[in-house]
């Protein structure tokens, strides 16, 4: 079956609560008519309500009526969601006042209903930035236990017919997060994208953390850190199929990755891969996605305790409607 389709029916079959922050934009609005429509998921819209009714009237839509309409300037409950906002953040020098302010922001608010448990999820952007959803996300609801560095992951639908992959797929992270990343939060970085190949993309994750060196090749201390890195990584999950520093050749070539990286068990096979620092691992997604032609269907947001994911402000409503069904399944994944 087609990822996406099995993404929807698993969506469908656990259906989640998922708050939608930019509730007032466009595509986000239509979107989330068609989830209620095909029930993917229970939707919280966030934004001023006139002008969701006003919207909703002027696209037609039939759904919106059934979803749960928070007003962030006109809210009963804005004490609630500023009190625990600043419990949170007290330590780190926020004020009741401010607390206030910010329990009026959409994207805070969409962030305090995830950590209050009312919302199983998060899906936001087609009108704010990245770093506008992740700041507060980072703050607030933070990251998994045993994880600390959160990070972004790809999954990349290649062209038919390639050779490469995993039934027409590989993941690619960090693509989206962590700009540079030590040999501890990469090793975090393989692990969390391993569980991603494996929850979401639904790949038996073949994991290559990547360099520009393989297996001693070159001498540099960024080498170094990608050496240190997947150390550490397999002896956190002795389980994964794991092993760097290969290049990306040695990774994804069976007779490149034989020769220059004998007896490892992922070199020429690799169906995920780990760059070593943000800058490669967005340019590599972004040449691999115009170059080959490959969709790119992300960022998935790993290692935050509860799932939050962020469009691109170029977004689509399919693009809306499909991060959300891909939150549930994480959100789902999360509570197994
Ligand atoms: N993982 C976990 N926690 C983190 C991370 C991380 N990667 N980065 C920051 N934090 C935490 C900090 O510890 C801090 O917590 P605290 O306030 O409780 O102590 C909080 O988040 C805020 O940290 P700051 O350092 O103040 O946040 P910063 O301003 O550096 O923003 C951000 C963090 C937004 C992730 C930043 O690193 C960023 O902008 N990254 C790049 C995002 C981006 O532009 N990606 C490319 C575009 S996306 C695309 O093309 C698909």
């Amino acid at each position: 079956m087609d990822l996406i389709q099995e993404i929807i029916r698993n969506a469908q079959a656990n259906k989640q609560r998922i708050v939608l922050p930019e509730g007032d934009e466009p595509r986000t609005l239509k979107a989330a008519d068609q989830i209620i429509a095909d029930g993917i998921a229970d939707v919280i819209l966030i934004g001023p309500a006139r002008k969701i009714a006003e919207m909703t009237a002027e696209f037609g839509l039939k759904n919106i009526s059934k979803a749960r309409i928070i007003d962030p300037k006109n809210n009963p409950e804005k004490k609630k969601y500023a009190e625990m906002l600043y419990e949170i953040r007290k330590a780190k020098g926020m004020t009741m006042e401010q607390a206030e302010d910010l329990a009026e922001n959409f994207m805070y608010l969409g962030i305090l209903l995830v950590k209050a448990g009312e919302a199983d999820g998060l899906v936001s952007g087609a009108r704010s930035t990245t770093g506008d959803m992740l700041r507060p996300a980072l703050q607030i609801i933070k990251t998994v236990p045993g994880v600390s560095c959160v990070s972004g992951a790809f999954i990349m639908f290649l062209p038919e017919g390639s050779k490469y992959g995993t039934d027409g797929k590989m993941v690619f992270a960090d693509c989206a997060v962590t700009p540079m990343p030590d040999a501890k939060q990469l090793a975090e970085i393989a692990v969390c994208t391993a569980d991603t190949a494996k929850n979401i993309a639904k790949i038996d994750p073949a994991v290559a953390i990547l360099s520009f060196s393989t297996k001693g090749s070159a001498k540099h201390e960024v080498v170094d850190k990608v050496i240190e890195a997947t150390r550490l990584a397999q002896e956190a999950r002795p389980d994964l199929l794991l092993d760097g520093e290969l290049q990306a050749d040695a990774a994804i070539v069976p007779s490149v990755g034989s020769s220059k990286a004998p007896g490892s068990k992922v070199a020429g096979k690799a169906n995920t891969l780990v760059f070593p620092c943000l800058e490669v691992g967005n340019i590599a997604y972004k040449l691999v996605q115009r170059l080959a032609g490959a969709e790119a269907v992300g960022p998935v947001l790993q290692g935050l305790a509860k799932p939050c994911n962020d469009l691109s402000r170029g977004c689509s409503v399919e693009d809306v409607y499909k991060l959300v069904a891909i939150t549930c399944n994480q959100a789902i994944a999360q509570k197994k």
